[in-house]
Parts: structure tokens; sequence; C-alpha cells
């Protein structure tokens, strides 16, 4: 019934070996998801976040992926200092959070598309000698809708603004918040990125390569400081119910903001790389297959999917 090896045609040896590769890669996400979803949270693995410090710093912690980690830490006894451009949005998250959770805020208004360094300089004040044991750098830019790379023009501030938010604020952050965690030998930094960094993604090329920037530098740095005992954190979300994702209703493949960060706390501490979310991982890892097979293929089809939402953009605009 079963033929050698070596009387399969090489066209039957290759499909063999891409289709093992998939069956492989499909059975550690599927035992990953069941790790994740239906041991983990009984074993109780996740960091104790408490444990690190007082205090947890969540920039563009007002709306979407950034509040619903604001208000889990806060749920688990953390206090939070909330980071983003509106005063009146981040008042109300500070009271909201208070009155829900009982545990102190503290507000810091800053764009982090501003020039020079006095924005670092005022938030290095604001924090001076708060026991901070996790940052989240999640506050991040992205095209207002796909574009072609030409059509910004100089003067156009989009895409120095995705540098200076997506890039610049995560090392800065960093730079502001570790040496307390050195100190003290503890922290958690979590840095959020995109699934747009793995996967091929035209038309917001400068989006996908900073995040991309995020995935390394997290990598790297959590090499570097992983024995002063500080955990980094790369997260890389696919699509989420947010006001930058403009989608509105949740699905399986797009969660809500909460769902999606309680399935991404659940992997602080334990991948140091992860989309979060098991249907992210399991998108992910299809596109990355199918760009194994044919990489200029898979480009062209993400190509036309993005034109599609580029033209959709622009019709809204109208
Ligand atoms: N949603 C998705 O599908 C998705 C997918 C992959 C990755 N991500 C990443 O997830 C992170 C959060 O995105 P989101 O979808 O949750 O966004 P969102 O709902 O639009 O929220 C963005 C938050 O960041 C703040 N913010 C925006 N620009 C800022 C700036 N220049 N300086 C300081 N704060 C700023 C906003 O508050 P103010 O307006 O008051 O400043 C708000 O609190 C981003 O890094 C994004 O790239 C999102």
């Amino acid at each position: 019934m079963f033929k050698l090896l070596s009387e399969y045609t090489s066209l039957e040896k290759l499909s063999l070996f891409l289709l093992t590769i998939f069956v492989l890669k499909f059975t550690s996400a599927l035992i990953r998801l069941i790790y994740y979803n239906a041991i983990a949270p009984f074993l109780n693995t996740h960091i104790d976040f408490r444990s690190t410090g007082k205090w947890a710093v969540v920039t563009g912690s007002t709306d979407g992926i950034g509040k619903a980690y604001a208000e889990q830490l806060a749920k688990m006894g953390m206090a939070i200092v909330l980071i983003s451009r509106t005063e009146s949005k981040l008042e109300h998250t500070a009271k909201y959070i208070r009155n829900t959770y009982g545990v102190e805020t503290k507000i810091i208004i800053a764009d982090f598309t501003e020039e020079g360094s006095a924005l670092y300089s005022r938030i290095t004040k604001e924090l001076d000698g708060m026991d901070i044991g996790v940052l989240i750098n999640n506050a991040g830019q992205c095209y207002p809708h796909p574009e072609y790379f030409l059509n910004f023009t100089r003067d156009d501030p989009v895409l120095d603004n995705i540098v200076k938010c997506n890039i610049l604020s995560v090392i800065n952050m960093c730079r502001i918040v570790m040496p307390g965690m050195v100190k003290k030998r503890r922290g958690v930094i979590v840095n959020i990125g995109s699934a747009s960094a793995p996967c091929p993604c035209p038309l917001l090329t400068v989006y996908g390569s900073s995040k991309k920037f995020v995935e390394k530098f997290s990598e790297d740095l959590g090499t570097e400081y992983k024995r002063f005992g500080i955990i980094i954190q790369c997260v890389m979300p696919g699509y989420v119910v947010t006001k930058m994702s403009k989608i509105e209703k949740p699905s399986w493949i797009a969660p809500t903001p909460e769902k999606y960060v309680q399935s991404a706390l659940t992997t602080t501490g334990v991948e140091a790389l992860t989309t979060g979310y098991f249907p992210h991982t399991l998108l992910i890892n299809l596109i990355l297959f199918m760009k194994s097979i044919s990489p200029s293929g898979t480009s062209k089809v993400m190509m036309i999917g993005m034109q599609k939402y580029r033209n959709k953009g622009l019709k809204k605009k109208l």
C-alpha cells in the first residue's frame, strides 16, 4: 500500500514535504491554542504583573488596545500611568479606571509626533521616583488608508509621524523606564508591533517597516536585558476592532480589544514574539506558508487586497 520514498516523483516528494511542514505548523499552533486557552488559565502561568512594581505605564491608553491593557492591568491591582494626546479622554479613562478598579492613576498629556527631546525630558520628570514595573509601548499611528509611497509629499507629515510615534517613542520610553527596572532587577515591557511586520504589506510600507523595527528591537533588547530580570515581549496583532483598523463589528478573526488583550496577556513571559491571539497566529502562518511556496504570488495577492482597501479609503474621503 505504501510506496518507498524513491518511488515517488520529484513533484510528489515536494508536495509531501510542503504538506509535512503545513501539518507540523498547524499541529504546533493547535497545541498552543489548547494550552493557552484551556490549560494555561487554570495553571495561572502568566506573570504576576503586580510583583514587578506598583505602576504600569501605558502609552496610547485612551482607546483600543492600549485602553484594554490599562484596564486589565488595573484589574490585577496595578496603578496606571495613562499617556496620550487628548486631555479630556485621559481624564475620562483615568476616572473610569479609578472608580471601577480602585487603583491610583496618573495622566501625562503627550503627543509622540512632537519634534525634539523636550517631550521625553518632560515625561522623565513626570515619572521620576515612581516604582514602575510594567511598560506597554502601544501608541502607534498608521496611514489614513493604504497608499503608494511616493503619493506622500515631503510636506505631508504622515510618514514622519509614523516613524516618530511607532519607533522613536518605543526607544525613548524604554530609555526612560528601563534604568529603574535594571536597578530593581524586575520589569515587563510589552511593545505592540503588528502582523504587518512578518507578512507582506504593500501600500502600508512605512507602517509595516516601523513595526518590523519594533519586532527586531524587542527581540534583541530582550536578549540584552534578560539577565537583569526584564522581560521584553513584542505582540504583533492582526486586525482588532478599533478606530485605527476602522473595523466596527467583532468577528473570530477581528476580536474586540478586550478579548484580544485578555488573550495576549496570557502569553507575556511565555512567548517573546507572538500575535497574542490564536486566530491571528493561524492567519500569519497561512500567509507565511503561502510566501514560502510562492513569494511573488503571495505579494501579488496581498497587493490586490490592499489596492481594494485603498480604493475604499479614497471613496470615503470624497
Ligand atoms: N487595531 C488593529 O487592528 C491593530 C493591528 C495591528 C497593530 N496595531 C497596533 O496597536 C496599537 C494600538 O492601536 P489601536 O488600534 O488600539 O489604535 P486606536 O484605537 O486608534 O488608539 C490609539 C491610542 O493611541 C493614542 N495616540 C494616537 N496617536 C498618538 C500620539 N501621536 N501620541 C500619543 N498618543 C497617541 C490615542 O489617543 P489620543 O488620540 O488621545 O492621542 C489612543 O489612545 C498601535 O501601535 C497599532 O499600530 C493595531
